[in-house]
Parts: C-alpha cells; sequence; structure tokens
C-alpha cells in the first residue's frame, strides 16, 4: 500500500457566462499508508472536488498529487491505481451483482477473482445477492455493490465519497464496522467523504475538517472535539452543538452581561466568543455557580436529559446536558457552572481560537 500526498491542490471551476467558483483553495494532507482520514464538511464546501481531483476525474488548477511519491497529476484515472465508490454508483444492468464487483477485476485479470468477490460481497452483506441483476436492488443494496467493487480491486488508495448515504440506519451501522475491519485488514489507505460527523468520528484515524475550499483542522477525532482550532470546527463538531456566547475579554475574565463574568486564563482584551459544550455545563449550588438562570424547555433523551436555560442580560441561550430524569419545569430557576478546562475563547473577527 502507498502512501497519499496532497500538496496545495486547488480547483477554479471556471463557465462561461457564470462566476468562477473557487471550489478547492489550497489543500496540503499526508495520509499514511493504511490510514483512514475522514474529509468532513457542509455540503459543497469542496470535499467531491477533492476526491475527484485525486481520482483523475477532474483536473487539477495548481498543486500536485502524489500517491507513493509518484505525481498522479495528467495521469488519466484508469493509469491512476485508485479505488473509488462515489455516491452515486453506476452498475451496470445487464451484470449480476458478482459481475459488477469483479468489473475492475477482470480489466485487470486478478487470480482468485471468484473468492475475492464472494468475501468482500458477503462481508458487507451481499452474500445473498451475488447472482441477482442490479434494477431490483435497493439503493443501499446498490450502494454496497459499488463499494465493495472498489475494495475488492486491491487500490493503492481507496476514495469513497458518501459510501453509506443510502443505507437505513441499521444497515449503515454494521456496514461501517465491515468496512472499517476490510480497511484495517487489507491495509487500504483511504479518504472517506461525509457530512456526517458520527461516521467521520467513528471511523477515522484522523479527521480534516473542511469548510468553504479551506481545510480547517487536521486531527484525530479526539483532538477535533476536544481542541478544535477555530471556531468553524467547534460549532461544526459536537451533537448537541457547542454553546457560543458573545463576550468582552479584560483584565482575565470574560463579561457575557452585565451581572455574568467568567474567569479564564487568557490574557488580553477585546470582543471574544466564550464556547463551551452542553456536557461541560454543569447544574450546581448557586454557591459555587456561574451564572443563574430560568428553565425554557427541558427534554428528557432517556440517557441524558438538555435543558434549555436563559441568562439574565445574554441573548444566546445555553443548552446544558443533565443526568436523564430531572423533569425540570419550564421557568425554574438554575444555576450553572462551566467546567474551566472544557472552556474556549475565539476571537470575534477571525474566529481563531485564543489560548
Ligand atoms: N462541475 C462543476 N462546475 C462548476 N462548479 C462546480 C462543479 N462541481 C462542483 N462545483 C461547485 O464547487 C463547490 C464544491 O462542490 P463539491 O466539491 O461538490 O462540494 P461537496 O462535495 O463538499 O458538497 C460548490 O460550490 C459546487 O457548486
Ligand atoms: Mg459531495
Amino acid at each position: 500500500m502507498s502512501d497519499l500526498a496532497l500538496d496545495g491542490i486547488r480547483k477554479t471551476y471556471r463557465t462561461k457566462g457564470r462566476p468562477e467558483v473557487q471550489a478547492v483553495r489550497g489543500f496540503d494532507l499526508d495520509v499514511h499508508s493504511g490510514e483512514l482520514v475522514g474529509l468532513l464538511g457542509p455540503s459543497g464546501c469542496g470535499k467531491s472536488t477533492t476526491l475527484r481531483m485525486i481520482a483523475g476525474l477532474e483536473d487539477v488548477t495548481s498543486g500536485d498529487i502524489r500517491v507513493g511519491g509518484t505525481s498522479m497529476v495528467g495521469l488519466p484515472p484508469q493509469r491512476r491505481n485508485i479505488g473509488v465508490a462515489f455516491e452515486n454508483y453506476a452498475l451496470y444492468p445487464p451484470l449480476t451483482v458478482a459481475e459488477n464487483i469483479a468489473f475492475g477485476l477482470r480489466a485487470r485479470g486478478k487470480a482468485n477473482r471468484k473468492e475475492r468477490v464472494a468475501d468482500v460481497a458477503r462481508r458487507i452483506g451481499l452474500g445473498d445477492i451475488l447472482d441477482a441483476r442490479p434494477v431490483g436492488l435497493s439503493s443501499g443494496q446498490k450502494q454496497r455493490v459499488a463499494l465493495a467493487r472498489a475494495i475488492v480491486r486491491q487500490p493503492d488508495v481507496l476514495l469513497l465519497d458518501e459510501p453509506l448515504s443510502h443505507l437505513d440506519a441499521a444497515q449503515r451501522d454494521t456496514t461501517r464496522r465491515e468496512l472499517r475491519h476490510l480497511q484495517q485488514e487489507l491495509g487500504y489507505t483511504t479518504i472517506l467523504v461525509t457530512h456526517d460527523q458520527e461516521e467521520a468520528l467513528s471511523l477515522a484515524d484522523r479527521v480534516v475538517v473542511m469548510n468553504d475550499g479551506v481545510v480547517q483542522q487536521v486531527g484525530t477525532p479526539d483532538e477535533i472535539y476536544d481542541d478544535p482550532a477555530n471556531l468553524f470546527v467547534a460549532r461544526f463538531v459536537g451533537e448537541p452543538p457547542m454553546n457560543t456566547v458573545d463576550g468582552t475579554l479584560a483584565g482575565g475574565v470574560v463579561r457575557l452581561s452585565e451581572e455574568i463574568t467568567v474567569p479564564v486564563s487568557t490574557s488580553g482584551t477585546g470582543s471574544v466568543v466564550l464556547g463551551v459544550r452542553p456536557e461541560d455545563v454543569v447544574l450546581t449550588d448557586a454557591a459555587k455557580a456561574d451564572a443563574t438562570g430560568t428553565v425554557l424547555v427541558y427534554e428528557d433523551l432517556l440517557e441524558y436529559g438538555l435543558a434549555s436555560i436563559e441568562l439574565p442580560g445574554v441573548t444566546e441561550r445555553i443548552v446544558a446536558q443533565t443526568p436523564p430524569g430531572l423533569d425540570l419545569a419550564p421557568g425554574q430557576q438554575v444555576s450553572l457552572a462551566l467546567q474551566r478546562d472544557r472552556t474556549y475563547l475565539f476571537d470575534t473577527d477571525s474566529g481563531e481560537r485564543l489560548r
């Protein structure tokens, strides 16, 4: 297997009569041999364009792509040994499932075709339909055929673009586990694109968070979650999302309102955004609290509860994760404390993390 290097790759789409689109704006990344990198970002941020450039389905506007040290730029897709499974699977209607999966192999004349196809198919839940034709399959089954086809051809690099998007929740969980198992066993260097943060955080060795064509942060799932580089990453990753509250930093405290200040270890002055995840907002005694507010809504989600709280003089509502079954009534007064080492500050203008 090979490592994959992306060196400042850019893509500008120029269509006559339309404003140009800078879809990818200088993407740097080294994917280690055998590593699974999750590429996460909102719709339209350039994820698919990035994969399509690596696969050779789209030219790079500038920058270099190397697999095992060899530049891929200018090589047609069939000369790059890259397996792709994209959201819009293209299956051959006259061929059976087994023949569709084996398609890339046949062209390459690989030995033990049948066994390999049957093994991968069985492991991702297609074992019973090897002789079926695509026309009768569900979209989830078709998508798994495309996934099996990409896996079975033993690529240097495996690129998966929302490969589980058409599966229902139960199928997705099992297929996700089996995909990870196969990827590790076969040692494929993999990039998996998803807009589903749970998928990225649970599957990937490292996660790349992207927005508007620009890489925001590269890190392990824990680093992305616990140590976000900027406000975009902080808000994008985490469910329910991180609370973010406007404030003013001065003299080692952040002032959130006339009466609420939170001590911080960051020096400096200016407009800031204070961030704290719902699980790090703790309901406590008034004596130990940072603030006291009013419960607006309480949701009991069985494993935990979520209280939406209004603080005096603060525009943003604060969501606190509580133990289950607290049954807080709307209008009830509660006091809350923010876990100090789990409270983040961001520059209001740039969104950059302040430390
Ligand atoms: N062939 C194309 N021509 C012009 N613009 C495109 C083309 N493909 C994608 N785009 C634009 O490039 C941006 C990134 O798209 P895409 O890579 O598909 O994002 P994602 O996969 O993250 O949803 C979007 O603004 C999209 O509209
Ligand atoms: Mg896409």
